[in-house]
Protein backbone atom coordinates (compact mmCIF):
# COMPACT_ATOMS: atom_id res chain seq x y z
CA UNK A 1 0.00 0.00 0.00
CA UNK A 2 1.07 3.49 -0.93
CA UNK A 3 0.89 4.83 2.84
CA UNK A 4 3.15 8.05 2.67
CA UNK A 5 2.26 11.37 2.17
CA UNK A 6 5.63 13.46 2.13
CA UNK A 7 5.25 18.00 2.93
CA UNK A 8 8.48 18.88 1.97
CA UNK A 9 10.18 22.64 1.49
CA UNK A 10 13.41 24.44 2.12
CA UNK A 11 13.62 24.85 5.78
CA UNK A 12 11.47 27.37 7.39
CA UNK A 13 8.95 27.50 4.78
CA UNK A 14 6.26 25.99 7.27
CA UNK A 15 6.40 22.27 6.78
CA UNK A 16 5.56 21.61 10.35
CA UNK A 17 3.16 24.11 10.66
CA UNK A 18 1.20 22.37 7.67
CA UNK A 19 1.76 19.04 8.24
CA UNK A 20 0.73 18.45 12.24
CA UNK A 21 -2.76 20.29 11.28
CA UNK A 22 -3.35 18.15 8.10
CA UNK A 23 -2.53 15.00 9.96
CA UNK A 24 -4.73 16.11 12.65
CA UNK A 25 -7.71 16.89 9.68
CA UNK A 26 -7.14 13.81 7.87
CA UNK A 27 -6.73 11.25 10.77
CA UNK A 28 -3.29 10.71 9.34
CA UNK A 29 -0.23 9.76 11.70
CA UNK A 30 2.64 12.64 11.96
CA UNK A 31 6.39 11.36 11.62
CA UNK A 32 8.84 14.14 12.10
CA UNK A 33 11.58 13.03 9.92
CA UNK A 34 14.17 14.34 11.92
CA UNK A 35 12.77 12.97 14.84
CA UNK A 36 12.71 9.76 13.41
CA UNK A 37 16.15 9.20 12.97
CA UNK A 38 17.19 10.37 16.37
CA UNK A 39 14.54 7.52 17.86
CA UNK A 40 15.76 4.60 15.60
CA UNK A 41 19.72 5.33 15.95
CA UNK A 42 20.21 6.72 12.53
CA UNK A 43 21.85 9.99 13.50
CA UNK A 44 25.27 9.66 12.20
CA UNK A 45 27.10 12.93 12.81
CA UNK A 46 26.33 16.50 13.54
CA UNK A 47 27.37 19.64 10.45
CA UNK A 48 28.98 22.12 12.84
CA UNK A 49 28.38 24.65 9.48
CA UNK A 50 25.09 24.10 9.30
CA UNK A 51 24.16 23.12 12.62
CA UNK A 52 22.24 20.45 11.80
CA UNK A 53 21.92 16.55 12.58
CA UNK A 54 23.45 14.41 9.64
CA UNK A 55 21.56 11.43 9.03
CA UNK A 56 21.85 7.90 7.57
CA UNK A 57 19.42 8.13 4.36
CA UNK A 58 19.69 4.46 3.72
CA UNK A 59 18.25 3.49 7.00
CA UNK A 60 15.81 5.79 7.83
CA UNK A 61 14.17 5.30 4.35
CA UNK A 62 14.30 0.79 5.07
CA UNK A 63 13.04 1.63 8.46
CA UNK A 64 9.49 3.58 6.44
CA UNK A 65 10.12 0.86 3.66
CA UNK A 66 9.54 -1.89 6.44
CA UNK A 67 6.11 -0.18 8.14
CA UNK A 68 3.24 -1.76 7.95
CA UNK A 69 1.12 1.49 9.47
CA UNK A 70 -2.61 0.83 10.71
CA UNK A 71 -2.78 4.48 9.15
CA UNK A 72 -1.39 6.88 6.30
CA UNK A 73 1.35 8.76 7.43
CA UNK A 74 2.42 12.47 6.56
CA UNK A 75 6.18 12.62 6.65
CA UNK A 76 7.73 16.37 7.13
CA UNK A 77 11.19 16.55 5.98
CA UNK A 78 12.99 18.49 3.23
CA UNK A 79 15.33 15.64 3.48
CA UNK A 80 13.27 13.51 -0.03
CA UNK A 81 15.70 10.95 -0.32
CA UNK A 82 14.91 9.25 3.06
CA UNK A 83 11.23 8.60 1.57
CA UNK A 84 11.32 5.57 0.16
CA UNK A 85 9.74 6.35 -3.14
CA UNK A 86 7.50 3.14 -3.70
CA UNK A 87 5.36 3.71 -0.15
CA UNK A 88 4.13 7.24 -1.48
CA UNK A 89 1.56 8.32 -2.97
CA UNK A 90 2.29 12.59 -3.02
CA UNK A 91 4.61 14.91 -2.41
CA UNK A 92 3.21 18.54 -1.44
CA UNK A 93 6.41 21.06 -1.85
CA UNK A 94 6.30 24.29 0.05
CA UNK A 95 7.38 27.15 -1.50
CA UNK A 96 8.18 30.26 0.06
CA UNK A 97 8.90 33.99 -1.07
CA UNK A 98 12.53 34.47 -0.66
CA UNK A 99 12.03 37.63 0.86
CA UNK A 100 10.01 36.14 3.81
CA UNK A 101 12.09 32.97 4.48
CA UNK A 102 15.00 35.62 4.92
CA UNK A 103 12.81 37.05 7.44
CA UNK A 104 11.75 33.70 9.37
CA UNK A 105 14.83 32.56 8.96
CA UNK A 106 17.05 35.89 10.45
CA UNK A 107 14.10 36.01 13.85
CA UNK A 108 14.94 32.13 14.28
CA UNK A 109 18.67 33.98 14.86
CA UNK A 110 20.49 31.24 12.16
CA UNK A 111 23.80 32.12 11.11
CA UNK A 112 24.13 34.23 7.85
CA UNK A 113 25.91 31.10 5.75
CA UNK A 114 22.86 29.15 6.76
CA UNK A 115 20.92 31.85 5.99
CA UNK A 116 22.55 32.17 2.54
CA UNK A 117 21.68 28.46 2.12
CA UNK A 118 18.43 28.25 2.78
CA UNK A 119 17.23 31.17 0.59
CA UNK A 120 19.72 29.97 -1.87
CA UNK A 121 17.65 26.94 -2.24
CA UNK A 122 14.47 28.44 -2.13
CA UNK A 123 15.52 30.60 -4.78
CA UNK A 124 16.84 27.52 -7.24
CA UNK A 125 13.70 25.77 -6.34
CA UNK A 126 16.15 22.72 -5.11
CA UNK A 127 13.44 20.58 -3.06
CA UNK A 128 11.42 20.48 -5.92
CA UNK A 129 13.92 19.57 -8.27
CA UNK A 130 15.32 17.05 -6.07
CA UNK A 131 11.08 15.52 -5.35
CA UNK A 132 10.53 15.24 -9.24
CA UNK A 133 14.04 13.88 -9.37
CA UNK A 134 13.36 11.23 -6.66
CA UNK A 135 9.49 10.66 -6.98
CA UNK A 136 8.49 11.39 -10.28
CA UNK A 137 6.68 14.32 -11.45
CA UNK A 138 3.39 12.59 -11.44
CA UNK A 139 3.54 12.37 -7.48
CA UNK A 140 4.94 15.91 -6.74
CA UNK A 141 2.57 18.83 -5.91
CA UNK A 142 4.01 22.36 -5.36
CA UNK A 143 2.24 25.45 -3.28
CA UNK A 144 3.55 29.04 -2.81
CA UNK A 145 2.31 29.34 0.96
CA UNK A 146 3.68 33.00 0.39
CA UNK A 147 -0.21 34.61 0.23
CA UNK A 148 -2.02 31.71 1.92
CA UNK A 149 -3.78 31.44 4.90
CA UNK A 150 -3.15 28.04 6.99
CA UNK A 151 -6.85 27.54 6.49
CA UNK A 152 -6.33 27.56 2.53
CA UNK A 153 -3.22 25.48 2.84
CA UNK A 154 -5.13 22.58 4.57
CA UNK A 155 -7.94 22.87 1.82
CA UNK A 156 -5.55 22.44 -0.86
CA UNK A 157 -3.69 19.77 0.24
CA UNK A 158 -6.75 17.52 1.49
CA UNK A 159 -7.83 17.83 -1.85
CA UNK A 160 -4.39 17.23 -3.73
CA UNK A 161 -4.51 14.07 -1.05
CA UNK A 162 -7.61 13.07 -1.10
CA UNK A 163 -9.10 13.60 -4.43
CA UNK A 164 -5.57 13.14 -6.34
CA UNK A 165 -6.18 16.97 -7.24
CA UNK A 166 -3.58 18.15 -9.63
CA UNK A 167 -1.77 21.20 -8.07
CA UNK A 168 1.38 22.61 -9.62
CA UNK A 169 1.97 26.24 -9.36
CA UNK A 170 4.46 27.63 -11.45
CA UNK A 171 7.12 29.34 -9.38
CA UNK A 172 10.08 31.01 -10.56
CA UNK A 173 11.55 33.58 -8.09
CA UNK A 174 14.00 35.44 -10.36
CA UNK A 175 11.38 35.94 -12.42
CA UNK A 176 8.66 37.14 -10.32
CA UNK A 177 11.05 39.50 -8.17
CA UNK A 178 13.09 40.71 -10.50
CA UNK A 179 15.55 43.46 -8.62
CA UNK A 180 13.97 43.13 -5.53
CA UNK A 181 15.60 39.43 -5.54
CA UNK A 182 19.01 40.91 -6.68
CA UNK A 183 19.12 43.37 -3.89
CA UNK A 184 18.13 40.40 -1.11
CA UNK A 185 21.10 38.87 -2.72
CA UNK A 186 23.47 40.99 -2.34
CA UNK A 187 22.39 42.04 1.58
CA UNK A 188 22.99 38.05 2.17
CA UNK A 189 26.00 38.00 0.44
CA UNK A 190 26.92 41.25 2.14
CA UNK A 191 26.17 39.47 5.36
CA UNK A 192 28.12 36.39 5.09
CA UNK A 193 31.35 38.90 5.23
CA UNK A 194 30.30 40.83 8.23
CA UNK A 195 30.52 37.94 11.16
N1 LIG B 1 1.11 29.63 6.84
C1 LIG B 1 1.84 30.34 7.70
N2 LIG B 1 1.59 31.64 7.88
C2 LIG B 1 2.35 32.37 8.73
N3 LIG B 1 3.38 31.90 9.45
C3 LIG B 1 3.67 30.60 9.30
C4 LIG B 1 2.92 29.75 8.43
N4 LIG B 1 3.45 28.52 8.47
C5 LIG B 1 4.48 28.61 9.34
N5 LIG B 1 4.61 29.83 9.83
C6 LIG B 1 5.63 30.27 10.80
O1 LIG B 1 6.90 30.16 10.16
C7 LIG B 1 7.86 29.60 11.02
C8 LIG B 1 8.44 28.33 10.41
O2 LIG B 1 7.42 27.36 10.33
P1 LIG B 1 7.75 25.80 10.50
O3 LIG B 1 8.52 25.58 11.73
O4 LIG B 1 6.44 25.09 10.35
O5 LIG B 1 8.67 25.58 9.22
P2 LIG B 1 9.46 24.25 8.78
O6 LIG B 1 9.40 24.22 7.30
O7 LIG B 1 8.93 23.10 9.52
O8 LIG B 1 10.94 24.59 9.23
P3 LIG B 1 12.14 23.50 9.54
O9 LIG B 1 12.48 22.84 8.24
O10 LIG B 1 13.27 24.35 10.03
O11 LIG B 1 11.62 22.57 10.57
C9 LIG B 1 7.15 29.36 12.35
O12 LIG B 1 7.44 30.44 13.19
C10 LIG B 1 5.69 29.35 11.98
O13 LIG B 1 4.88 29.80 13.05
MG1 LIG C 1 9.89 21.76 10.85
Amino acid sequence: MKSIIVVSGTPGVGKTTLAKLLAKRLNFNYIHIGELAKRIGAVIGYDKERKADIIDIKKVSKHLAGLKPDKEIIADTHVVEAIPPEKVKKVIVLRLDPRKLYERLSERGYPADKIAENVESEVLGTCYIDSVKHFGSDKVAQIDVTEKSIEELIEIASRIITENLRYNEDIDWAEKLGNNLAELLTKIARARFHR
